[in-house]
């Protein structure tokens, strides 16, 4: 049986956590202030802007979808931070008819470039939603992770088609509108003016290690949490994770 504290769920989540949660910690040093002002764009049902809240930082959720927002409220609830936590609807391309420009210590933009026409200007809105010293933190589907996924499943000719298509799709049916480089993604990073503070490699073994070995080996989430812990860092990793996650800062936080 594996550690009830560590759900299997927490494969998806750990990584981009651990930093997340180590960048609040620093900001929360840099600016003295306790209660940090967060915008998560896209942040859908709360996995990332409830955990925040918990912190004693106040959330802004921004997101299309008014089921997500239904969820969020309730998964605030549940926690005891609704009163931290806000639900607004609205879009990241008209981020600013719904929320402050400049507004943020940190914005939060998880797994929602892959759904932008434009994944530039989202990025460029999600910084110009930051504060002088503010932190960015993108979260995005990895290109190679997918192909690699494709491959192992005995899908050969969608393998290469996500190789070669422009935007990383393997197919008709590949339900992930646009993937990503980290070269790519750290390009939009700095082309919005940031500077790159970390790159991570997410679930980079997750997806590929049947389920049954994890649930049922005494020890083996940990085990396993720990190896992606440890591959997140490593450049050599990046290319075959199913997600990138890449820490930008402005100038000014940097040198904090
Ligand atoms: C894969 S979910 C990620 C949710 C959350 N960020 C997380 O990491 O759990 C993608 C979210 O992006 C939202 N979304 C899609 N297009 C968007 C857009 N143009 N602007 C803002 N959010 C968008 C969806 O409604 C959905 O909640």
């Amino acid at each position: 049986m594996s550690d009830p504290s560590r759900p299997r769920a927490s494969l998806r989540t750990a990584v981009v956590w651990d930093v997340l949660k180590d960048a609040l910690d620093r900001r929360v040093k840099a600016t003295g202030r306790e209660s940090l002002d967060v915008l998560d764009t896209g942040g859908g049902s709360g996995r990332f802007a409830v955990p925040a809240a918990r912190l004693g930082h106040r959330v802004t959720v921004v997101d299309p979808s008014p089921n997500a927002l239904f969820a969020l409220e309730r998964r605030a609830a549940e926690a005891d931070v609704a009163d931290r936590v806000q639900g607004v609807q609205g879009d990241a391309h008209g981020l600013f008819d719904v929320v402050e420009r400049g507004g943020y210590d940190v914005v939060l933009c998880h797994g929602v470039l892959e759904y932008m026409d434009d994944p530039a200007e989202g990025v460029a809105n999600a910084v110009a939603a930051l504060r002088p010293e503010g932190v960015l933190s993108l979260l995005a589907s990895g290109l190679g992770g997918a192909v690699l996924a494709r491959a192992l499943a005995g899908h050969f000719t969608e393998a290469r088609q996500a190789l070669s298509d422009p935007d990383g799709r393997w197919g008709e049916g590949d339900p992930v509108p646009r993937r990503f480089t980290a070269e790519q993604l750290t390009a939009l990073v700095e082309g919005a003016g940031l500077r790159v503070g970390a790159v991570h490699g997410v679930r980079v073994f997750a997806d590929l290690v049947p389920g049954v070995l994890v649930d049922t080996e005494p020890g083996a989430l940990d085990a396993l949490l720990k190896l992606e812990a440890a591959a997140a860092e490593l450049p050599a990793f990046h290319s075959v994770a199913t997600q990138l996650h890449v820490l930008g800062e402005t100038r000014e936080a940097a040198e904090a």
